[in-house]
């Protein structure tokens, strides 16, 4: 693996099935009593978040603790950054109290990138503007091949707001390494310009994409990123976008349903569907953290001892 994960498309197939096959070893870490590991001893995780999270920070602060490091959790509201600090400089304040990784989460596409030209440790996107959350696409592949049994050969739709999402892009270049045939589905408005050089198909037509889909993954729409009207209304865009009942009964009786979080109960996706045992919701939360773990210790753990001497 490269020493830093800024993007889905920094991973080889072999780089994935790797950080894969580790998060199964780590899983069953997680189903003992005593769930630490010492394979971080002596490191430190930071978590600079600039945007608000609550699954991708906490579920990395228990990665990092569960594999022993120390880690600092930096929230840009009440930082000096309310008075103006910039990225570098407190990038910079974090490299000199020693930090090993930064795990970065920032409303700018981009900004992992230019901080791993600032710090010497590894930087994790935990997610940039509407560019990539690497970290999410590897759990999405993770809860996929647990539930399915494989990843090759799986039709995978990303339903909703492609355009302003992050989880879709990284989705896309991960599954089509691991052999997924991915289409995503959203209204014209909601798809970016360069979706065509994606590696994926473009439908515009939910009801004809669910009967063909093994995995169907709903996406947020992110009202707070809109700065224009992309639909008529919420009650038009659940109407002709939204997994509801009689949508979700057109899938096969194996298809199973995702969504990154958090969710608009009642627009993209109903309750009845979000809580029903075909959807992976719930164990999507709790494979980030062993996920975020494997990430971690490939990351900072180099050519130390192999993690099955750990375990
Ligand atoms: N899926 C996801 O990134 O959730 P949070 O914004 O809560 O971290």
């Amino acid at each position: 693996m490269k020493r830093h994960l800024i993007s889905a498309g920094d991973l080889t197939r072999d780089d994935a099935l790797l950080v894969l096959d580790t998060a199964e070893e780590l899983a069953r870490v997680s189903e003992r009593s005593i769930k630490k590991l010492p394979t971080l001893r002596g490191r430190t995780v930071v978590n600079l978040f600039y945007e608000d999270s609550t699954r991708t920070r906490i579920s990395f602060e228990a990665a990092a603790k569960r594999l022993s490091a120390d880690v600092i959790n930096f929230s840009a509201k009440g930082s000096s950054v309310s008075k103006g600090e910039s990225l570098k400089d407190t990038a910079l304040t974090l490299e000199a109290m020693g930090a090993d990784a930064v795990v970065i989460r920032h409303g700018a596409s981009g900004a992992p990138h230019r901080l791993a030209t600032w710090v010497r440790g590894s930087v994790v996107n935990a997610g940039d503007g509407t560019h990539e959350h690497p970290t999410q696409a590897l759990l999405d592949a993770f809860s996929m091949r647990r539930r399915m049994g494989r990843i090759d050969g799986l039709k995978v739709s990303i339903v909703g707001d492609v355009l302003h999402s992050r989880v879709a892009r990284s989705n896309v270049l991960l599954l089509h390494a691991l052999g997924a045939e991915v289409t995503v589905v959203a209204p014209p408005t909601l798809l970016p310009v360069s979706v065509d050089t994606w590696p994926c198909q473009v439908s515009y037509d939910i009801d004809a994409i669910l009967p063909k889909s093994d995995v169907v993954m709903m996406l947020r729409v992110q009202l707070e990123r809109m700065n224009a009207a992309y639909f008529p209304s919420a009650r038009e865009y659940s109407r002709r976008y939204g997994l509801d009942r009689e949508r979700f009964a057109r899938l096969h009786d194996d298809a199973i349903v995702m969504h990154p979080g958090p969710m608009n109960r009642g627009m993209e996706i109903s309750a009845e569907v979000a809580d029903s045992p075909r959807s992976t919701i719930v164990e999507q939360v709790a494979n980030g953290v062993t996920v975020r773990m494997a990430v971690l210790y490939l990351l900072l753990s180099g050519s130390e001892p192999a993690i099955g001497g750990d375990l």
